[in-house]
């Protein structure tokens, strides 16, 4: 696996920490392994960890390299909550998210009052706020450890810092226009795995706290990516997501500037590898040469996430897309005649500052005439700081709830209609799992991002194989392996 081969002799008869990252960061693994150990030792039994994602993809990739360095630090990962360090990588983009973090803290306090020997520590993009880590100083003071988005590469050295204190532990910082590469990770699937191509926003759409949290866009070096993509597939990936906010202004900041396009063509070249995917590709700058790329590509999945956000063009002005009805639906009506077989899906948000019933029947509209494959919907979530909050006409909550309701009825509707149309056909699909619910079946990933449930057991896991779509059953699929 990525970057396990650190020499921790040689870090330990070091008698300071190096300047140099990642350097830096393997001393302190190296540090934190001894302590690990010691504690280990004294309890007589091997230590365990738990890293709880609460936010999207990036966020879980982030708890992959805390992962990657606890285990190489000596932890046992484990998924509960009673584990003898806890880590809440949280995510503050609707407030409910928040609410949930608040929730648990509760619970982990319990726990703690049974397990004096336990840590709990907590980072992502809530810790960006200022209000927040009054809060928790306030009322979670039992919290050990506290860190933001910018610094998450120094966890190593943090995880040291408090192993060896017992008070309360806080570093943010307010930005930063540092990569770190070569960390350890540990991937949750064998098979698959996100790639951070970019860092942080620039796009600052009123609503979104996303740019506030997670600081200006940087993106990584062309051929950083691409050495980390060959590494996982000789570690056995084929299908890979590669990561940013809005990938398709990926490479516009770098020395060397490069598009999102050529960069999919340079990772279109990797032997072995088998899938690629991305996410998440902002309409204003999605171009002509991505969606010829896409079209000519045997390996990028006919699956494209284009968040809408709203189908009024008054709406996305005041949110500052910098696109409208118009534009958003000749660059749909483009994708469907250039890639027919692609599917589509997206974002909505229903009750921004402003919105009128008029303005959801504009997105309806949308919705009706893309006909997407999917799409989330979301009621609109203030957040503090940004340039939504301060607007004048929130709707009241009855009206939003109505016009939500309204909204979702049509999506799941179209949605139905959508996924449907491959019934009977036959594709290709990755198996990524046993099925939850019955242990006969896995469940596998077509390139368009449906599911499909068939006979098959663990060997297939990782694998990609070809199945018939027997039976649609709204929004996935009941199918056959072919022999
Ligand atoms: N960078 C991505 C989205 C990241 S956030 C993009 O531009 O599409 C994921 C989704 O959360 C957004 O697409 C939006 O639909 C939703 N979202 C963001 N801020 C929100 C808010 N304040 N209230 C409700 N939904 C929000
Ligand atoms: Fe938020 Fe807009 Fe950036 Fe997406 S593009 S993260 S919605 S500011
Ligand atoms: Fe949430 Fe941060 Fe992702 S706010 S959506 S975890 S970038």
């Amino acid at each position: 696996m990525l970057e396990k081969n650190i020499d921790f002799e040689k870090y330990n008869q070091m008698k300071e920490a190096p300047e140099n990252e990642p350097e830096r960061q393997y001393y302190f693994i190296a540090k934190a392994k001894e302590l690990v150990k010691k504690e280990s030792e004294r309890l007589g039994r091997t230590l365990t960890c738990a890293v709880i994602t609460f936010g999207c993809q990036m966020n879980a990739r982030d708890s992959e390299k805390l992962a990657g360095i606890l285990e190489l630090a000596g932890y046992e990962l484990v998924e509960e909550e009673t584990a003898d360090f806890v880590i809440y990588n949280t995510c503050t983009v609707r407030d409910n998210a928040n609410q949930r973090v608040y929730g648990r803290l509760g619970n982990l306090n319990s726990l703690k009052k049974k397990n004096p020997n336990k840590k709990i520590a907590l980072c992502g993009c809530m810790m960006q706020e200022d209000s927040v880590i009054e809060k928790i100083k306030q009322s979670y003071s039992f919290v050990n450890l506290i860190f933001g988005t910018h610094n998450i590469y120094k966890f190593a050295e943090l995880l040291v810092t408090m192993l060896s204190n017992d008070s309360m532990i806080i570093d943010i910082w307010k930005d930063t226009d540092k990569i770190v590469e070569q960390l350890p990770v540990e991937r949750k699937y064998p098979f698959k795995s996100g790639i951070n191509i970019m860092f942080g926003c620039n796009n600052f759409c009123s609503y979104c706290i996303v740019p506030y949290v997670r600081g200006r866009e940087r993106s990584r070096n062309p051929k950083d990516i691409i050495r980390e993509i060959e590494e996982l597939v000789a570690d056995g990936v084929v299908e890979i997501m590669l990561l940013g906010q809005n990938v398709n202004s990926y490479g516009k900041n770098l020395e060397e500037p490069i598009t999102f396009a050529e960069l999919l063509k340079e990772i279109e070249k990797i032997d072995g590898l088998e899938r690629i995917r991305f996410m998440t590709s902002h309409p204003k700058d999605l171009s002509d040469e991505l969606i010829q790329v896409m079209k000519e590509s045997k390996k990028i999945c006919r699956h494209l996430h284009l968040p809408l956000q709203s189908g009024s063009s008054r709406i996305l002005k005041d949110m500052n897309r910098r696109y409208t009805k118009e534009s958003y639906l000749e660059l749909a009506g483009k994708l469907r005649k250039e890639i027919p077989d692609l599917s589509l899906t997206t974002d909505i948000i229903v009750g921004f500052p402003g919105e009128t019933k008029e303005d959801v029947d504009e997105t309806i509209d949308v919705v009706k005439k893309v006909q997407y494959d999917n799409a989330f919907t979301f009621i609109y979530s203030k957040r503090t700081g940004t340039p939504a909050a301060a607007m004048e006409n929130q709707v009241p909550e009855e009206e939003v709830k109505e016009n939500f309701d309204r909204l979702l009825k049509v999506v799941q509707e179209t949605a139905r209609e959508r996924v449907k149309l491959l019934e009977g056909q036959v594709a290709d699909a990755l198996v990524e799992e046993i099925n939850e619910h019955d242990a006969s079946l896995v469940t596998g990933r077509l390139s368009n991002n449906t599911l499909v449930h068939f006979k098959g057991d663990h060997s297939l896991i990782g694998k990609i194989v070809t199945v018939t779509l027997k039976e649609c059953k709204g929004f996935y699929y009941l199918g056959e392996m072919v022999e």
